[in-house]
């Protein structure tokens, strides 16, 4: 009894909590694609140093933009920063032409919506998780996991769409949850769509299959910002914005930039090495188990298939 009440008491301040953002009271009614700015954002976190500096960029309705930079750059901040999760020092976030502070409340999760880098499943149904209480058909659930090409390993589950998936998913692999989560997003037909390196636990073929079918409009027609390490995933942005310690140091086409920026030439190479790396240590895994079954260790080639349970260091 005493350790309930005093759980009771931590949710119910959750609950009752006000929170401290301000809002406005534009009205998120726009359809089509969104435009997205940042215009002249600095942030940093409680501490008092900075992590973003001056960060500026635009972002065309209907375009793919990737973020690609070193690890603690600022790339998981700027994209809280662009769907509203924080708010900035200075300078400010545009969505439409109008500054995130400026919606309503549920302004901006109306018009965007966040895949975060780490994807978090409730203990409850395939279907509950990606709705979260949203009143959507199993028609849209259905294709929301089309778009994030998770229908084959949703339907071989033993109850399909009401299949439990444990506490924090942890019945599925992680590129299945990665792929929940990315179906959770597209259900809400965002028209800002932001993956903070959401794909990275997922298969490369897959992943490119989920981004050609983003860009063919699976999930409605929106505008895509993608923290992205793979050259296939960067190669398929009309257009890479590259941060360095908190500030961005290159933009524009990824073709251009191997060729303007040595820094961006040097992060990407070396992000193809790890893959490779990562490739071949799979293809080995893949021969060892399909050895294993063919003396009839046949737990081990299940695994086998299971290639997107890696997740890169
Ligand atoms: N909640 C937080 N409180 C304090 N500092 C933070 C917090 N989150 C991130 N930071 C710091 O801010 C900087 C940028 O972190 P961020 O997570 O945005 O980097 P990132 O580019 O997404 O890195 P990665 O590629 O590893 O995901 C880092 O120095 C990090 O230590
Ligand atoms: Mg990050």
């Amino acid at each position: 009894m005493p350790r309930a009440i005093v759980g009771y008491d931590r949710v119910r301040h959750v609950l009752d909590a006000e929170g401290e953002s301000s809002y406005g009271d534009a009205v998120a009614d726009k359809t089509g694609p969104a435009g997205l700015q940042a215009r002249a954002v600095r942030f940093g976190y409680l501490d008092g140093t900075d992590v973003l500096h001056d960060v500026a960029f635009d972002v065309e309705p209907g375009r793919t933009v990737a973020v690609v930079g070193p690890t603690g750059s600022g790339k998981s901040t700027l994209v809280s920063l662009l769907v509203r999760l924080v708010d900035p020092a200075s300078g400010a976030v545009l969505l439409d032409g109008v500054d995130v502070r400026d919606f309503r409340h549920g302004g901006v999760a109306a018009s965007a919506a966040l895949v975060p880098q780490q994807a978090f499943l409730f203990d409850d149904t395939v279907r509950d998780n990606i709705t979260l209480g949203l009143d959507v058909s199993d028609d849209e659930v259905r294709a929301a996991l089309a778009t994030a090409q998770a229908t084959e390993f949703v339907d071989r589950l033993p109850l399909g769409l009401d299949t439990q998936v444990g506490e924090r998913g942890t019945s599925l692999s992680g590129g299945q949850r990665q792929r929940i989560a990315l179906a959770r997003a597209l259900v809400r037909r965002p028209r800002l769509l932001v993956m903070d390196d959401a794909t990275s636990a997922v298969d490369p073929r897959v992943e490119a299959a989920i981004l050609a079918g983003l860009r063919d409009g699976g999930g409605g027609p929106s505008t895509v910002v993608v923290v992205a390490y793979r050259k296939a995933t960067i190669a398929l942005a009309d257009e890479v914005v590259f941060i360095e310690d908190g500030r961005v140091t290159a933009r524009g086409p990824h073709a251009d930039l191997v060729t303007t920026s040595a820094g961006y030439r040097r992060l990407v190479d070396a992000y193809e090495r790890a893959a490779r790396d990562r490739e071949q240590a799979e293809a080995v895994r893949a021969a060892e188990a399909a050895d294993a079954a063919r003396t009839g260790n046949a737990a081990d080639a299940d695994d086998a298939d299971d290639a997107d349970e890696e997740v890169p260091a």
